[in-house]
């Protein structure tokens, strides 16, 4: 596909993943090797929840990473956000009774300023037309020292496995992809939308720039993914 941007590229972001929602946690399953779940469960840890508190996932989809809220914190009310009903339809069949899910635009969020103790947000930064946006909204709506932690996929640096996983992450995954969700176009999409974005250390700097401090990434799963975090 060829490179879009503006308004073109949420459009087609926003009508993909409505395409693809019935097949969506499947094949997050079966591209991390079931790995999926516990590295938001991780990420979620570092959002620091609090007990009674209130967190935001940005970009909910099916709601995976903001019922990783709820685990870590069972007391904490959580509401997530997205501009794709088909993906929070199916989150809804399963976390109804743990996430208050709403529909908007991450980089316009229909949300007040300093409302949430923590805020995520787990696999967009690279569907988003303005990363720089998406943080400024993050720290708008969090509270005076609350939490940022965003998660990505990123592409590994080690000499060799960088090789191996190329291989299977331009190549073998997008045949899968394809072939598993009816929708070829979609996993061809994902590794280009890897291979466009920004270094970690970019995102890292995009965070300052929008004022969060104690600002740091950490690579996970041998390189392959990046979480960030900050601190308002
Ligand atoms: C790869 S999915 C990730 C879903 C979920 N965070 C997870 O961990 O599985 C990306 C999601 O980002 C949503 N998205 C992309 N751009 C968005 C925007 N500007 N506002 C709201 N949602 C957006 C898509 O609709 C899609 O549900």
């Amino acid at each position: 596909m060829t490179k879009l941007s503006g308004t073109a590229k949420s459009t087609y972001v926003r009508t993909m993943f409505d395409r693809i929602a019935p097949r969506y946690d499947l094949m997050n399953a079966v591209m991390t090797l079931g790995q999926h779940q516990a590295m938001r469960r991780a990420a979620a840890r570092l959002a620091h929840p609090p007990r009674d508190g209130l967190a935001l996932d940005l970009a909910t989809g099916t709601g995976d990473f903001a019922a990783a809220l709820r685990d870590v914190e069972p007391t904490c009310r959580v509401v997530g956000i997205d501009f794709a009903l088909e993906m929070m339809r199916l989150g809804q069949t399963k976390y109804a009774a743990r996430v208050l899910f709403s529909a908007g635009d991450m980089l316009r969020l229909p949300l007040p300023a300093n409302a949430f103790d923590c805020a995520v947000n787990g696999f967009v930064l690279r569907n988003v037309t303005d990363v720089r946006a998406a943080f400024a909204e993050m720290y708008r709506v969090l509270k005076p020292n609350g939490r940022a932690v965003s998660l990505e996929i990123t592409s590994p640096r080690a000499p060799i496995w960088k090789n191996i996983f190329a291989l299977y992450f331009d190549h073998v995954m997008p045949r899968v992809g394809g072939w598993l969700s009816g929708n070829p176009d979609a996993y061809r999409y994902l590794p280009q939308s890897v291979h466009d974005f920004l270094t970690p250390e970019q995102v890292v700097d995009l965070m300052r720039a929008v004022g969060f401090r104690e600002v740091y990434f950490r690579r996970w799963a041998l390189g392959s993914m990046a979480v960030y975090v900050g601190t308002k």
